[in-house]
């Protein structure tokens, strides 16, 4: 089925909504039981663990106080994601929530820069998904989805580039997932999938909660600011290149500079083996913390393959990590070990100034 230059097909079954129409009792009981379960939330709030049971589509559609809703679906006023986001006003001022109802839907989107304080909310990863085929030399041009946009909150969708992929060390092509250069934005459980070069996170502060991480060379990279809290990084094998694949490739050029990576409480694994991340710029800045590293992380951990600067200014490194890809008696020299007062300003949401913006986030 196809509307326009979009089409969407709907993949989960519809649910039969039943009638509220339970006892008293047993409504009460519910009631009390929601009662006692957020208490113990809240109770446990410092405490590592998976926020699935917090942050959701109302959640964070209340705590923006967003007025109006663009719905997107097959017999909604929107057929396609781009036609709700263009339908947003340039210089936009209060929060639009554009609502994608579950499916595959088949476009690629952009929010371009003079459309701020969107919500694109999905009904959760795995039920609503944005797929695109898109092969470039620009990574900004393969994008399946982009955000120029500052001010931009993404709740439950799965991003996919659907490229077949090329060679991963073949400059001319590239399928990013999703990129993201405007500031202040963030992703609660959300899924990005590609090949490789999976997430191009470019410029600006961005936060990203209980999100899974597909790919296998280089695919989270840029220069962006960010954190990723509670994420799950799968490594895909890929036998059709001698180099064995980096996590990570981050941007950071200048000693003043203030991007750089955070990995906290999440895990990393998969098939086949990568480094956590290379040095690709002289202060490159990527810190895994508090993460559970499997098998899948190369002894040596970090790389400075096709890099000919120093590495006397990068700061890759690890904090608190578990797990047999945590081992670090055969680290590269130059990777680091941060003890806990190197590793405290890395280690909440004030290193993007995320009191002053995020509606949600974890210590
Ligand atoms: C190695 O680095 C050069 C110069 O920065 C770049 O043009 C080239 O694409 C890189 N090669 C690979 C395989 O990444
Ligand atoms: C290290 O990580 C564990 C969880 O794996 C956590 O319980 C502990 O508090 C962390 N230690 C420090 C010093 O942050």
């Amino acid at each position: 089925m196809s509307w326009g230059a979009a089409s969407y097909s709907r993949r989960t079954h519809p649910r039969t909504r039943a009638p509220m129409m339970a006892q008293p009792s047993l409504l009460l009981l519910l009631a009390a039981a929601a009662v006692l379960l957020l208490s113990l939330c809240d109770a446990h709030n410092k405490l590592a663990k998976k926020s699935d049971d917090v942050v959701n589509g109302p959640l964070l559609t209340s705590k923006l106080g967003a007025k109006r809703t663009l719905i997107v679906g097959p017999n909604d006023e929107f057929k396609t994601i781009q036609s709700a986001i263009d339908a947003v006003p340039d210089g936009n001022s209060e929060w639009v929530v554009v609502h994608l109802r579950a499916g595959v839907y088949t476009e690629k989107v952009v929010i371009p820069e003079t459309k701020p304080f969107i919500f694109v909310r999905g009904n959760g990863k795995g039920r609503t998904s944005i797929s695109y085929e898109s092969a470039s030399p620009h990574n900004t041009e393969s994008a399946t989805f982009a955000v120029h946009a500052d001010n931009v909150i993404v709740f439950g969708i799965s991003f996919r580039n659907a490229a077949r992929a090329g060679l991963p060390n073949n400059p001319e092509i590239r399928t990013v997932a999703t990129m993201v250069s405007g500031d202040k934005v963030a992703f609660y459980h959300c899924a990005f999938y590609s090949p490789h070069h999976t997430l191009f996170d470019s410029v600006g502060r961005h936060y990203y909660e209980s999100c899974y991480i597909q790919g296998n060379i280089d695919f989270i990279f840029g220069g962006g600011q960010s954190i990723f809290q509670c994420a799950e990084i799968f490594v895909k094998p890929d036998r059709r290149t001698p180099i064995l694949g980096s996590i990570t490739a981050q941007d950071r050029k200048e000693e003043s500079g203030s991007s750089g990576f955070v990995f906290l409480k999440g895990k990393v694994y998969g098939v086949g083996e990568v480094y956590l991340g290379r040095a690709n710029e002289a202060y490159s800045r990527v810190v895994f913390a508090d993460t559970y590293l499997s098998k899948t992380v190369n002894p040596a951990g970090w790389t400075n393959y096709n890099f000919s600067g120093s590495t006397e200014h990068v700061m890759l490194g690890e904090f608190n990590c578990t797990g047999p890809g945590a081992e670090r008696s055969q680290r590269v020299p130059w990777s680091r070990q941060l003890d806990q007062a190197e590793a405290a300003k890395f280690l909440t949401v004030d290193f993007i100034n995320g009191k002053d913006w995020l509606p949600a986030f974890y210590y």
